[in-house]
């Protein structure tokens, strides 16, 4: 993967730079949680003092339908001009009058066009190539979008050099570094709801020690093996597709599943709430943290652990009668000595939450992607920078 130590000199020349602030808004399109935009800050920063003339920035948002105005790029660039305080000229169109020459220039929303996302590799490449105009030199600094195969992630780099920014760079080989040679005990957390994280479980089941499952995916496990879950969120879909491998999961002895659950009647924070055992869950009842014997089952498992991967919720976390699995795991965490990095927007929100983002190796800005790497899978975007 070329990365800056790469980079020509740039005094003069224009970049694009494909960022994801893809981040949490409001229903004004206001930005409500900047940890994205903050974490390209550094690469921004890195270009304009290298000399480069102009920094071009695209970024999606969401997953529009209809071009919805909310998940226009405007107030994203008007926030970033505040933090950088330089100016940032939004444009929603350069086909008549061209972009203008600020020092930095924020596209519309890339997947406002169906091209961005297109099925057919040559409409992407069209699409591509018209970004790559724009520039002399490709950045990609949206790791979290690296899994994705979209024009500005792996169309732009065919028509001009392209280089990872400061913060990919970091986010590959971290996990690399984690997955590759890992030290052991190596203990992994998968959390959160979706069963598409079962391909990682089996593939960490070749390369980890133990692996802790917690979060909905957990009770959708226990529901497979015939445990009543009463009314707990579970992936039934997304279960049945991946059967074969339900079974291989809840059967080895390198995966543990929750003893006790905190359980609540609504998906409420003032909902009626109790600890209960896992076989013990009634009819509307449901599922929304692990309880106090299974962090006693897994607390062990990560003071010993020499690496620890966290991927996912354990709880709902949100809401406090909920959070308290979270915060153990993250205490847990950043107390020990062991190399941690936690992947998903939820647990790293969690993490940053908590304030404990610093005492922790990496906290990666990317679930899917990060998850796809630990998979052993080659990430598009990362790949076409080689
Ligand atoms: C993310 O939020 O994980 C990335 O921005 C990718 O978004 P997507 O899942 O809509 O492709």
């Amino acid at each position: 993967m070329k990365t800056f130590q790469n980079l020509p000199d740039i005094t003069g020349k224009r970049i694009i730079i494909r960022v994801d602030f893809n981040v949490p808004l409001d229903e004004n399109g206001n930005v409500r949680e900047d940890k994205r935009i903050q974490h390209a800050l550094p690469t921004l920063r890195y270009l304009l003092e290298a000399g480069a003339s102009q920094l071009v920035l695209m970024t999606h948002v969401g997953r529009p339908k209809n071009n919805e105005p909310n998940l226009k790029t405007d107030k994203i660039a008007a926030y970033l001009q505040s933090l950088l305080n330089i100016e940032v000229a939004k444009i929603d169109d350069w086909g008549e009058g061209g972009v203008p020459t600020s020092k930095i220039v924020m596209l519309e929303n890339l997947r406002f066009n169906p091209a961005e996302k297109s099925k057919k590799e040559s409409e992407r490449d069209l699409f591509g190539k018209q970004l790559a105009s724009l520039a002399d030199f490709y950045v990609n600094e949206a790791f979290s979008n690296s899994h994705r195969e979209h024009a500005s992630m792996t169309s732009v780099p065919k028509f001009i050099p392209g280089f990872a920014g400061l913060g990919v760079e970091k986010e590959v080989n971290s996990i690399k570094k984690a997955i590759q040679n890992p030290e052991h005990p190596l203990v992994a957390i998968i959390g959160g709801l979706k069963a598409d994280k079962l391909p990682a479980i089996d593939y960490l089941m070749n390369v980890a020690d133990h692996i802790l499952v917690a979060g909905a995916l957990a009770f959708t496990l226990r529901k497979a093996q015939g445990v009543n879950v009463g009314s707990s969120k579970v992936d039934e879909e997304g279960m049945e597709e991946l059967a074969s491998l339900v079974e291989k999961i809840t059967q080895s002895n390198k995966v543990l599943l929750p003893e006790d659950a905190v359980v609540a009647d609504t998906f409420d924070e003032k909902a009626n709430h109790k600890i209960v055992q896992i076989d013990q869950i009634e009819e509307g009842w449901m599922a929304l943290d692990i309880g106090p014997k299974t962090i006693e089952k897994y607390s062990p498992y990560l003071q010993s652990a020499k690496t620890i991967l966290w991927f996912g919720p354990i709880g709902v976390f949100e809401m406090e009668p909920f959070a308290n699995g979270t915060r153990v795991i993250a205490r847990a965490m950043a107390e020990s000595p062991a190399i941690t990095i936690i992947g998903g927007g939820d647990s790293a929100g969690a993490v940053s939450q908590l304030g404990l983002e610093e005492k922790m190796t990496l906290v990666s800005t990317g679930g899917g992607a990060s998850l796809q790497m630990i998979e052993g899978k080659k990430l598009p975007a990362i790949e076409i920078l080689k």
